[in-house]
């Protein structure tokens, strides 16, 4: 299971890249701009950072404008994936970038019949929004389940990626799915670190360490010390 951060925050990129599990990036129009900064500039700094693959949407409707966007966002760093909307036009430029060897995540996925139309175009991820399918009160982790069961089905190579991922749960089933990727919020990648075993566990180890009264690197210098003479 591939860990990708979705968000255009840097502070939040380079704190998830520190704990050394971060896999990949995903942005979108929307993420680009709640941050204010300038969109190519803000996508070579992610990439350096992540130094794995950093989903660029294209905003332009039409496949030779897409095409367009999408050559020139690929010369900001050899890490871009181009991300296209699930659209006929977007379908059309997956197929023309996926030909010339440019990794594509097909975006705004909502059915097993738009997964595998992206499949067949040559996509490297497809992204079903499961957050947004159990806002229209419907089932998003079925839907995973299904486009995984589908593309087992037809040896499709195309990686499935889950994306509106609102909560661990999600993450959680996600994995029980095998969904091959998941993106997830900062917030969420947090909370996934989070028990309250894991803390009290912790709170207690450290409070009777506080008894020997030494700390780690005293005693450890103190007997290589004496052992290496
Ligand atoms: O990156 C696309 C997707 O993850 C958006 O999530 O929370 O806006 O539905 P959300």
């Amino acid at each position: 299971m591939q860990f990708f951060i979705d968000t255009a925050n840097l502070d939040e990129i380079r704190e998830a890249a520190s704990w050394g599990i971060l896999d990949g990036c995903t942005t979108n129009p929307s993420l680009i701009a709640r941050e204010g900064r300038d969109f190519a500039e803000t996508i070579y700094e992610i990439c350096e950072i992540v130094q794995g693959p950093v989903s660029a949407e294209v905003v332009a409707q039409d496949s030779e404008g897409m095409l367009r966007e999408a050559r020139l966002l690929r010369q900001i760093h050899e890490h871009v994936v181009i991300k296209v909307p699930l659209i006929p036009e977007g379908i059309k430029t997956c197929k023309v970038l996926a030909s010339e060897g440019t990794p594509v995540n097909v975006t705004l996925c909502f059915s097993v019949n738009q997964a595998v139309i992206a499949a067949k175009a040559g996509a490297t991820y497809i992204s079903p929004f499961i957050g947004r399918i159990d806002d229209t009160g419907h089932d998003g982790l079925a839907l995973l389940q299904d486009i995984v069961s589908v593309y087992d089905n037809y040896f499709f190579d195309t990686k499935v990626l889950a994306a509106s991922i609102r909560h661990s749960q999600h993450m959680l089933e996600a994995m029980r799915i095998g969904s091959h990727v998941a993106t997830l919020p900062f917030k969420i990648m947090k909370q996934m670190f989070g028990h309250p075993l894991t803390d009290k566990g912790n709170a207690g180890f450290l409070a009777d360490w506080e008894t020997v009264g030494e700390d780690v690197e005293t005693t450890a210098r103190r007997f290589l010390d004496r052992r290496n003479g």
